[in-house]
């Protein structure tokens, strides 16, 4: 069941600490004092919110929690600080306010793609979004068209199997020998060539932007279409691989479905040209004499 589409009940509002060192801000008054009265005229929005609090509103669903199954969002306020993201704003709310708010993150750094949230009706990744970068309050939910797990947490098992799907592995003609086995060197053109698509964390993003994947649950999805290029487009692969590859691709539920709205690579934080990937292995199919549906 997709909770999203419930109504929220009335927020639950939570103010930040008075006390300024837990507040861990300085006003822009004793920030001046501090550089007597020299301040740099030109300000940016983090300039403009140093020494406030930022306003989330984050989605809450318990479904293990009796009486307690409706979503709803609460609201939190936030000291904030320069370069705090929307991750570190979920940790210092869960951190200090409610140690039941439930998300995922690992790495903080825009490489383990575990944080992907809805923020402000956008596919996200907490860690690498700015809260200066966006307007207030700011809606933090879990990402649409996945199925809840506990409030940011959405099941992500659908997501990996249609990943495998591609049988995303380097694959070889024959099994070699292990006595003939030899290096397998990529030009430099290739490898630029494919390099974009190699950038993917399986965050699930684009995924969850795409409405074709909304409304068919066997679409393959942008990610692992991406994935089946990084492979086919390997010249280390050979010609009956790749043609393998690409069967599986124009199958009913494949890059056909694709209608090219751009969703996917508007919101892919890895900047993945998957429209034009997707677009891509459409000409190599044709190309094939494979499949149209
Ligand atoms: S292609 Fe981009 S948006 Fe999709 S899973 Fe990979 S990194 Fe995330
Ligand atoms: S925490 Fe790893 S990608 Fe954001």
């Amino acid at each position: 069941m997709s909770t999203q589409q419930q109504q929220p009940e009335e927020p639950q509002s939570q103010e930040a600490p008075e006390d300024p060192e837990m507040r861990g801000a300085e006003s822009p008054v004793d920030e001046k004092e501090k550089q007597g009265g020299d301040i740099d005229q030109q300000t940016t929005p983090e300039d403009e919110l140093e020494g406030e609090t930022v306003h989330i509103k984050v989605f809450r669903y318990d479904p293990e929690v009796e009486g307690k199954q409706e979503p709803r969002f609460d609201d939190f306020h936030v000291p904030f600080e320069k370069g705090m993201t929307v991750l570190d704003a979920v940790m210092y709310a869960r951190d200090t306010y409610d140690s039941s708010l439930t998300f995922r993150h690992s790495c903080r750094q825009a490489v383990c793609g575990s944080d992907a949230f809805f923020v402000n009706g956008k596919q996200r990744l907490g860690c690498k979004t700015q809260i200066a970068d966006l307007e207030q309050p700011i809606r933090i939910e879990p990402l649409p068209h996945q199925e809840v797990v506990k409030d940011l947490v959405v099941d992500m098992d659908h997501f990996y199997d249609q990943m495998h799907t591609v049988e995303p592995y380097f694959q070889d003609e024959d099994t070699p020998n292990p006595a003939d086995l030899e290096e397998q060197r990529q030009s430099p053109e290739n490898r630029e060539k494919i390099k974009m698509s190699s950038r993917c964390i399986w965050c699930g993003a684009c995924m969850s932007s795409c409405n074709i994947a909304a409304g068919d649950n066997d679409y393959l999805g942008p990610a692992a279409i991406n994935k089946a290029y990084k492979f086919a487009m390997d010249d280390r692969e050979g010609e009956e691989i790749k043609e393998h590859r690409l069967r599986i691709l124009e199958q009913e539920h494949g890059v056909w479905r694709c209608q090219t709205q751009f969703s996917c690579t508007e919101v892919c934080p890895k900047d993945i040209p998957l429209t034009e990937h997707i677009q891509e292995l459409k000409r190599e199919a044709v190309k094939k004499n494979l499949k149209f549906w």
